[in-house]
């Protein structure tokens, strides 16, 4: 995996940035859970879904029975975006080499939410037609199987985002044997 260095200024982000914000969880996984961006605990932390998206994410996980370790997660941008809005095309783009060397190799991406679906399969639209679709992505040359979800935020007010999360992680967890 390749990773940004720690002054690493390849767009604008970085002037607000306390830590970069790596991949946690099993780094080897066959299974890749992709967020939009740090928020202001994983910024503080250095880490993915610490804050209160972390807490509805890891309790959807807890839902079906699915080990955190046992996945990679990480987002499309690596530091986080001015008063967390979402991150522009641009800032995707400049940090998307780090996010492929992340990616290459893996069985399955799941992608939490717009940002992630926009910047991985170039999609701009409504999430309920295509959550839980089977698509293909190539990354490093290689097709890898794709599945959109919701953001575990969109779960807060939304039972059905909140069902359709957890049918992924279960889908995720049957089919890699996780
Ligand atoms: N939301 C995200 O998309 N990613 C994080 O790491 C935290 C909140």
């Amino acid at each position: 995996m390749i990773q940004p260095p720690a002054d690493c200024s390849l767009c604008g982000l970085c002037t607000g940035r306390t830590n970069l914000v790596l991949p946690s969880g099993d780094l080897r996984s066959p299974v890749v859970l992709v967020g939009e961006a740090p928020g202001e605990n994983e910024d503080l932390q250095g880490k993915p879904f610490v804050g209160r998206a972390g807490k509805i994410l890891n309790q959807a996980m807890e839902d079906v029975g699915l080990d955190r370790e046992k996945v990679m997660i990480t987002n499309t941008v690596k530091c986080r975006p001015p008063e967390n809005r979402d991150p522009e095309k641009a800032e995707m783009e400049a940090c998307r080499r780090f996010l492929d060397s992340e990616l290459a190799g893996r069985r399955c991406i799941v992608g939490l939410g717009k940002s992630a679906v926009k910047d991985l399969m170039d999609y701009v639209g409504p999430m309920a037609p295509v959550v839980n679709t089977r698509q293909y992505i190539e990354v490093g040359g290689e097709r890898i199987l794709f599945i959109p979800t919701y953001h575990p935020m969109a779960c807060v007010y939304q039972k059905v985002a909140r069902e359709e999360l957890r049918k992924t992680l279960r889908m995720v967890k049957e089919e890699f044997g996780l």
